[in-house]
C-alpha cells in the first residue's frame, strides 16, 4: 500500500470515514483488485450497491455509449433514456409513479415530503411519522430524524419534529404511537445498518392494516434491501402488502449513483405537484442508462431467482459455520442480505478478513453483514466460509 498516497488523501478529506488501508484499482466479477494486484472477494459490494459485480460488459457499454451522446440535461427536459428507466422501475416495483434522485438519503427525504404533502392536500392535519428503532434512513435532516439511532442524531439536534419510534416486529408498539396526527409509518422490510433485522409478515401486514384504517401512508425503505437483494425485486413483494410510497437506490444503478422514490396513483393524485420537489441531476441520462440496463440484465439473467438459490446456500453454510464457532450467536437475513451476530468484535473480524483478501462490513454493534454482488456463485460462498472458518474463534 502506497503510504504517501494514503496520507495525502487523509490530509485532503474531511475525516468522516475510517477507510481500510488499501487502494482499489479495478474489479472483475465478485473480486476487487488493489494497486499491488492483490485480489479481494467482495462480500460488501460497496454497501450493497454493485449488484452486477464488476466489469459487466453490457452495463459498461450502456454507460460508455450514453456518455458519448449526452451526460446531463436537468429536469427541464426529458431525454431518450427517461422512458426506459421509469418504465423499468414501474414494471419491477409494481408502483405507479417514479421520481428520480441521486441517493438513498435523497429518496427518503422525497418520500417523507410526499407523505406530508398528501396529508396537507387532504387537509387531514396529520404530520407525524412513526419510524422504527434500529432503523437507518440516511444523513439528511429528514432522513436522520427518522433514523432510530441516537448516535446518528445527537450531534445535529434539534431534528425535524414529529417523529416517534416503535419497535420492529412489535405491532403493539406501533399501535401505541398512532394518533390522528400520524401521516406515515416508515419501515425497512429488512433493516440493514441496524443489524440485518428481518420484519415479520405479521408485522408488515399489521402496519398495512393500521395505515388502511387510519388514512396513514405506509412507506417502505428499500434502499438497501431492494432490487433483488432478498430474492424478489423488492423485499415488500414477499409480504403480500404494497406500500403507498417506497424508496430505492444503491443496487438499482449497480454502481452508478442513482436513487428514486415511487408512489401509487392514489398517493400521486394528492401528493407532490410542480414546484413542490426537485433535483438538478436526478433522472439524468447516465443514471437512467444505468437503471435501464441493470433492470434489463436482472430480467434476462433472472437475478432475483439466482439470489433465492444462492442466498439459501449462503444461509445454510453460515448456519453450519455457526455450529463450529461459539462466537457466532445467531444467523439472520434473507437472500443475499445475511448477517452473523458475534460475541467478538466485528471490527477485528473485518480487519483480519481484509488481510486474507475478503471484504466484509459490519452492521449494528455486533453483526457482520454479507451483501455481496448478486452474481456470486457457490464457489465464492465456499471461499467466504473457508476464510471465516480460519478467522473465527
Ligand atoms: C435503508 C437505507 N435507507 C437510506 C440509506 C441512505 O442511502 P445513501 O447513503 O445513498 O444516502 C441507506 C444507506 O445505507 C439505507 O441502508
Amino acid at each position: 500500500m502506497d503510504k504517501s498516497y494514503m496520507d495525502s488523501v487523509q490530509n485532503a478529506l474531511v475525516h468522516t470515514y475510517n477507510p481500510a488501508p488499501v487502494i482499489l484499482e479495478y474489479g472483475k466479477g465478485a473480486y476487487l483488485y488493489d494497486t499491488e494486484g492483490k485480489a479481494y472477494l467482495d462480500f460488501a459490494a460497496g454497501y450493497a450497491v454493485n449488484s452486477l459485480g464488476y466489469g459487466n460488459k453490457e452495463w459498461n457499454e450502456a454507460l460508455k455509449s450514453q456518455i458519448d451522446k449526452l451526460a446531463h440535461t436537468s429536469n427541464l427536459y426529458y431525454h431518450t433514456r427517461t422512458k426506459e428507466a421509469a418504465e423499468a422501475l414501474k414494471r419491477v416495483s409494481g408502483m405507479d409513479r417514479i421520481f428520480f434522485c441521486n441517493s438513498g438519503g435523497e429518496a427518503v427525504e422525497g418520500a417523507l415530503k410526499a407523505s406530508r404533502k398528501y396529508a396537507y392536500t387532504k387537509k387531514s392535519g396529520r404530520f407525524e411519522w412513526i419510524a422504527m428503532e434500529e432503523s437507518f434512513h440516511g444523513r439528511g435532516f429528514g432522513s436522520v430524524s427518522v433514523t432510530g439511532h441516537k448516535a446518528y442524531q445527537e450531534p445535529f439536534e434539534p431534528l425535524v419534529p414529529g417523529v416517534k419510534f416503535a419497535k420492529l416486529n412489535d405491532l403493539d408498539s406501533v399501535k401505541a404511537l398512532v394518533t390522528d396526527r400520524t401521516c406515515a409509518i416508515i419501515v425497512e422490510p429488512v433493516q440493514g445498518e441496524g443489524g440485518i433485522n428481518v420484519a415479520t409478515e405479521e408485522f408488515m401486514k399489521g402496519i398495512r392494516k393500521i395505515c388502511d384504517e387510519n388514512v396513514i401512508l405506509m412507506i417502505c425503505d428499500e434502499v438497501q434491501c431492494g432490487m433483488g437483494r432478498t430474492g424478489s425485486f423488492f423485499a415488500w413483494q414477499e409480504y403480500g402488502v404494497r406500500p403507498d410510497i417506497m424508496t430505492m437506490a444503491k443496487a438499482i444503478g449497480s454502481g452508478f449513483p442513482v436513487g428514486a422514490f415511487a408512489m401509487t396513483e392514489k398517493v400521486a393524485e394528492y401528493s407532490l405537484a410542480p414546484g413542490d420537489h426537485g433535483t438538478t441531476y436526478g433522472g439524468g441520462p447516465l443514471a437512467c442508462a444505468a437503471v435501464a440496463k441493470t433492470v434489463e440484465i436482472f430480467e434476462e439473467k433472472h437475478i432475483p431467482e439466482h439470489v433465492k438459490e444462492i442466498g439459501a446456500y449462503l444461509k445454510k453454510q453460515l448456519e453450519e459455520l455457526a455450529k463450529k464457532h461459539d462466537c457466532i450467536l445467531a444467523c439472520k437475513g434473507k437472500g443475499l442480505m445475511q448477517g452473523i451476530q458475534l460475541s467478538i468484535s466485528p471490527a477485528e473480524v473485518t480487519k483480519k478478513a481484509l488481510e486474507k483478501g475478503l471484504l466484509l462490513i459490519s452492521a449494528g454493534s455486533d453483526v457482520i453483514r454479507f451483501v455481496p454482488p448478486l452474481i456470486i456463485t457457490e464457489k465464492e460462498v465456499d471461499e467466504l466460509i473457508r476464510i471465516l472458518d480460519e478467522i473465527l474463534e
